[in-house]
């Protein structure tokens, strides 16, 4: 567990976890961070007179954004990329250094990645129906919580979220677990049931039949509920664990099942470890927007900063930068290119109560994208079944329907922003380059400051994928 250390604090902070959240919190609330982290709205991109750009950033960065070629620019920004011939203002250079300083590094530690873990699952019956990406997951996830269970002194595990049940069945035949799968969608939960049975006619190796007990080495029994709390009494019963010791484990919880699954190690008996690995961060819940199923901030430490945690800061932090490829960035580029166009087309069309307005569209499957008219075919037509109220007599003169864009005005609009496209990209690069770094960070300290606030006996954060296959890294421990 990355030599022994209990959280992956950068370099330079020789008075550890607590010196590093004074120096990322100073930093999250510095004027600029906090407008990408939550002012600053790419939909709003093109709604004012002034680009978003334009706001955003100070004269200087702005001509060195206009002025390059764009690729080294979005190499400096996410990679640090040559930034002794590219000349970037020195405030940007240091803007960036400051960002790279406090980001947790998210490479697999060397002594984890030159021994990969048994087993090998491409050549199991277990990797039935696994990506190479999950059974990367499966293996070393796997391996982590088999040591753990060896340190509780238990082969009990729950498995929180269990989707599929990949990680389960790993755990159950080829750890010796007993495992217990909870998870909340029953199409999951019987596809989970089908791949037991293919692995066993694929000649798998079970340990025990399912049902046959719950509690013996090698039993795998799935269990459907929706989970809401930290307190799993009632799973615990079921599986008849009430007096026995159990490790809480969860391949990618997401959103709020992160913090249920952490609180689990305080609120129900039986849990004596929990190790999750978190995703989805926009489905979590944040105290400043008045929820009482706080996901964050979850410790007395990060409550005392008041930090705020906005949707897009959370949607932010499900960006990898690092990891996009050229084809994927431009992907995403465009995917918001249309969007803000479109939005600035309702804003022209009077469909915007206010700037603030959203028009909700929800995510086009790839083939909407292969024009901007496309687009605003596929998205209009959600838009106006969603706010079929919004449509007026009074409508603009090109159409009957205001959500109807013909294919000139549609060319119209993009020949007349795309060269802001440009801008766009930027904007949206730097806002992931500082928000997703930071705010998983601080989400992470914060799970790691509530299990130590609670008495756990061992506590840790590690990098326990390889980011390149596995962008969500970070593995949360907490031992009772
Ligand atoms: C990102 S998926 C991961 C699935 C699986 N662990 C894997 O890695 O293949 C998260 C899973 O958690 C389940 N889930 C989300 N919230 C839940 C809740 N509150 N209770 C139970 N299951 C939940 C979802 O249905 C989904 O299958």
């Amino acid at each position: 567990m990355d030599g022994g250390r209990e959280f992956p604090i950068p370099d330079g902070f020789e008075g550890g976890v607590d010196q590093y959240l004074v120096s990322l919190v100073g930093l999250y609330l510095e004027p600029l961070v906090q407008d990408l982290v939550g002012k600053v709205q790419i939909l709003d991109f093109f709604l004012g007179e002034r680009d978003l750009l334009q706001e955003t950033v100070s004269e200087e960065w702005l001509q060195f954004f206009d002025d390059g070629d764009l690729d080294q620019i979005l190499d400096f920004l996410i990679f640090f990329k040559n930034p002794e011939s590219l000349h970037p203002p020195s405030s940007l250079v240091d803007f960036i250094s400051k960002i790279r300083h406090l980001s947790i590094d998210r490479t697999l530690p060397k002594d984890l990645a030159s021994t990969a873990p048994l087993p090998f699952l491409q050549t199991s019956a277990l990797s039935l129906g696994m990506s190479p990406k999950k059974i990367h997951e499966c293996q070393y996830l796997a391996a982590a919580v088999s040591s753990i269970c060896d340190d509780v002194d238990t082969r009990h595990v729950i498995d929180l979220g269990s989707g599929k049940g990949y990680l389960s069945r790993t755990l159950a035949h080829e750890f010796d677990c007993s495992v217990v799968a909870v998870e909340s969608v029953k199409s999951r939960t019987e596809g989970a049931g089908r791949l037991d049975t293919l692995y066993d006619s694929k000649g798998g190796k079970r340990k025990a039949k399912a049902l046959d007990a719950y509690r013996a080495k090698g039993s795998l029994i799935h269990v459907e509920k929706f989970v809401s709390s930290g307190d799993l009494h009632e799973v615990v019963d079921q599986a008849e664990l009430l007096d026995e010791k159990a490790v809480l484990v969860g391949l990618h919880t997401c959103g709020n099942l992160s913090h249920h699954a952490l609180r689990s190690l305080f609120e129900t008996k039986a849990i004596h470890g929990v190790a999750v690995v978190g995703c989805c961060y926009n489905q979590m819940t944040e105290k400043l927007a008045d929820h009482d199923d706080i996901g964050f901030p979850m410790s007395s430490k990060l409550d005392t900063y008041n930090i705020p945690l906005p949707m897009s800061a959370r949607m932010l932090a499900c960006q990898a930068p690092a990891t996009w490829t050229k084809s994927s960035r431009e992907d995403f580029f465009k995917r918001h290119f249309y969007r803000a166009l479109l939005q600035r087309i309702f804003k022209d069309r009077n469909l915007l109560e206010s700037d603030k307005d959203k028009i909700v569209i929800g995510s086009l499957r790839k083939q909407w994208y292969t024009s901007f008219s496309t687009y605003c075919t596929g998205a209009c037509r959600r838009a106006a079944s969603a706010h079929s109220y919004r449509i007026r007599s009074s409508s603009p003169a090109d159409s009957q329907n205001p959500f109807e864009i013909t294919p000139e005005v549609a060319e119209h609009y993009h020949d007349l922003y795309l060269l802001k496209k440009r801008r766009l990209s930027i904007l949206w690069t730097l806002m992931a380059c500082t928000v997703a770094p930071l705010t998983e960070a601080l989400i992470h300290l914060d799970r790691f400051y509530f299990l130590k606030e609670n008495g756990a006996r061992k506590v840790s954060v590690s990098v326990v994928f390889n980011q390149s296959i596995s962008a969500r890294n970070l593995l949360v421990v907490g031992l009772k």
